[in-house]
Order: C-alpha cells, then structure tokens, then sequence
C-alpha cells in the first residue's frame, strides 16, 4: 500500500510539516510506503497514479487555503489526477474548527466532488487535541479498508440500468457489472442508475 501526502506550506519546519511527519510516521507503522511532495500549482501530477492514497494537506493564511495546493487544484492537472482516487483532507489554522469548517475546508473541497474522501481534520494550531493525528490516521484505515473487492457487492439497479445491463452481450456483462457496482461502491452511491453508468464511464472510460 503507497500513500502520497500532497501538502503546502510557506514555513519550512513550520506546523503543517511537522503534523506531515506525524501522519505519514503513523501510517508507516500501519503498514503503509509513504512519500511527501510540495505542492506547485503548475507540477505534473501523474505520478499520483502509483498511489492508492492521497492525502492532502496545508494551511490557511489570510482566510484562503494555501495557495500552491489550491493552486495545483484549480490550474494545474491535480483534480484530474485525482479522479478515483482514495483521499484525506487536512488543514492547519488558527480559527476554530466551526470557523474553519464552514468557511476553509469548502475551497477545497468544492474541488473534490468526484472524490471519496476517506476523512477529514481541521487542526487548529495551539490546540491540538491528544491523539488528533493518530485519530485521524484512525479514521483514514477504517475506511481505506472498507475496499469494495472485500465485500459482496449488493448496490440495487434501477430498472433502466437494468436494462441498459441485459441490453449488452453477454460476454461483457459480468465485467460490466463489477466495475459499476465496485464504482457505486467506491462513491457511496446506494443505488445503480444511468446517471451513475455515464459517471463511471468519464472517470474510468467505462464500464
Ligand atoms: C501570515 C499568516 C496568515 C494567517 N491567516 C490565517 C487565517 O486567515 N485564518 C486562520 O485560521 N489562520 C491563519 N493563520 C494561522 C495558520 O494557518 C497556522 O498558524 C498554520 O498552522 C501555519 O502553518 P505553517 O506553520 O505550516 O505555516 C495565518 C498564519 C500566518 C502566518
């Protein structure tokens, strides 16, 4: 298992390095290769493809998330590396976690809609609650391992997916199936419709 934690930060061994070393530590000790990389806005970020998880972190200054990872979101080729992927979200701030909540944690995560995010943590420096770190690290491999190919997948079909299903030949079918249901299953959607169908497609080219 590799996990990547993606993060920015102007201070170098500043909080949101220090809490990197933290989670990527906890996460080695559970079983996990980790590697860190700094974020710019304009980096390639295909190399993300080598990772099942991707965590992504930084601070807030002057009310706007870091601006090298929000940056890599908005301009660069992140949010599209990122297509079905595993994530985590973190930020580093002074406001509260209501504050930070409302108004912090949304620009990024508007980037994020396609995404299943595993967890999420506001850590709010100066107050760091004990085990906030291992807590969250917690909350990232309950889900993580919460994988779909573990399970018997049960999503229900619409009738009109149904049939988009049994309109195929057969040969395929099987293949078919599982892709969407592991889909379905990865995104959190309860039900199969067409709608689903066409957003498995344009994230993975089918099924
Ligand atoms: C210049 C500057 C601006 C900041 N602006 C905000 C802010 O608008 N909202 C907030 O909650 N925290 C703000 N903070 C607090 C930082 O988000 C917090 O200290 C963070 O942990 C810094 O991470 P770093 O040590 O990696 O730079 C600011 C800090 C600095 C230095």
């Amino acid at each position: 298992m590799k996990a990547v934690i993606l993060y920015d930060s102007k201070t170098s061994g500043g909080a949101t390095e220090a809490l990197i070393d933290s989670i990527g530590l906890s996460l080695a000790e559970s079983g996990f290769y980790v590697e860190k990389a700094k974020c710019k806005a304009r980096a390639d970020y295909t190399f993300i493809k080598d990772f099942d998880l991707v965590i992504l972190g930084a601070p807030v200054y002057n009310f706007i998330v870091a601006s090298q990872l929000l940056g890599s979101l908005i301009q660069g080729n992140l949010k599209k590396c990122l297509k079905r992927k595993k994530i985590a979200l973190f930020l580093t701030c002074g406001s509260s976690q209501p504050v930070a909540a409302l108004f912090y944690l949304p620009q990024l995560k508007v980037h994020l809609m396609g995404n299943k995010i595993l967890a999420e943590k506001i850590l709010t420096v100066n107050a760091f609650p004990d085990g906030a770190v291992d807590s969250f690290v917690e909350d990232i491999l309950l889900q993580y391992n919460k994988s779909p190919k573990s399970k018997v997948l049960s999503a229900k079909w619409t009738a009109e997916a149904q049939d988009l299903f049994q309109s195929l030949p057969s040969f395929v079918q099987g293949k078919f199936r599982t892709a969407a249901e592991e889909f379905a299953e990865e995104m959190g959607y309860k039900e199969i419709t067409l709608e689903v169908l066409a957003e498995a497609r344009d994230n993975r080219g089918g099924p």
